[in-house]
């Protein structure tokens, strides 16, 4: 069977900038629910909903166009990679849509910087959550599937670098967009 194609510049692009934003909002999102330092709270959600655009995005690239499709030549390491992309696939969906809808569940809404999408629930000068049922449901969803995801990207970039270090491989390269001479 002939190697897979390179992969498409589009894919490259998305994939580094959703890569880049999401290595930036974890750690904001973890340091601000420690330290309850307000300031970031809306960095940390506008950063997340731009993340969300771009991840919708790629989604809509990737049912188009097709996964970018693993090099390695062991049929199983091949599955697993399947099996690993379509998971953060997921989980970068699932992490900003829990996020999103906690902060509009708990009345704080969310927004772009100074563009409000849902606004504050403000009544009488104080926040109101719109559904005090839901708001720690889908605080522990945010919660559990950032951690999940992190998990997942953390294995992800060990297997990169062991295909770039050990295996030698072009896996890392052609994701860099630098040629393989494939
Ligand atoms: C931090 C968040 C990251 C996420 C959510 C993520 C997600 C993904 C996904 C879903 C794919 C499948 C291809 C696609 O459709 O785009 C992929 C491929 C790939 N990613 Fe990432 N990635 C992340 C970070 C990284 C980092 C930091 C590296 C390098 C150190 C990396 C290296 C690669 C490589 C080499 C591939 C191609 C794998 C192959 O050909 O089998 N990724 N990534
Ligand atoms: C890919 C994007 C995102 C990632 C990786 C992410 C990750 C995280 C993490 C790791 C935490 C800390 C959890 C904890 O230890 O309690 C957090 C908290 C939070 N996130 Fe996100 N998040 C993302 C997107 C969003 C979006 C889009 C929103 C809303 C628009 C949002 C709203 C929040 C809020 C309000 C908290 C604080 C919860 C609390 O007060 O305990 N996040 N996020």
């Amino acid at each position: 069977m002939p190697p897979p194609s390179e992969p498409h510049s589009i894919s490259i692009v998305l994939h580094w900038a959703i890569a880049l934003l999401i290595l930036a909002i974890f750690p904001i999102g973890i340091y601000m629910a420690q330290t309850h330092t307000l300031e970031l709270y809306d960095l940390h959600k506008s950063l997340g909903v731009i993340a969300y655009i771009i991840i919708v995005l790629r989604l809509i690239w990737v049912f188009w166009k097709g996964e970018i499709k693993s090099i390695a030549e062991n049929p199983r390491e091949k599955a697993l990679a399947k099996f690993v992309h379509r998971l953060m696939l997921i989980l970068t969906f699932l992490v900003p849509t829990f996020g999103m809808m906690y902060s509009a569940s708990a009345g704080y809404g969310f927004g772009i910087f100074s563009w409000r999408i849902v606004p504050l629930n403000l009544v009488n000068g104080e926040v109101l959550p719109l559904s005090p049922l839901l708001k720690p449901i889908l605080l522990l969803g945010h919660e559990i599937t950032s951690y999940a995801m992190m998990l997942i990207i953390l294995g992800h970039i060990g297997a990169a670098f062991k295909h770039h270090f050990l295996d030698k491989d072009t896996t890392l390269k052609r994701m860099l967009g630098l040629r393989t001479n494939r």
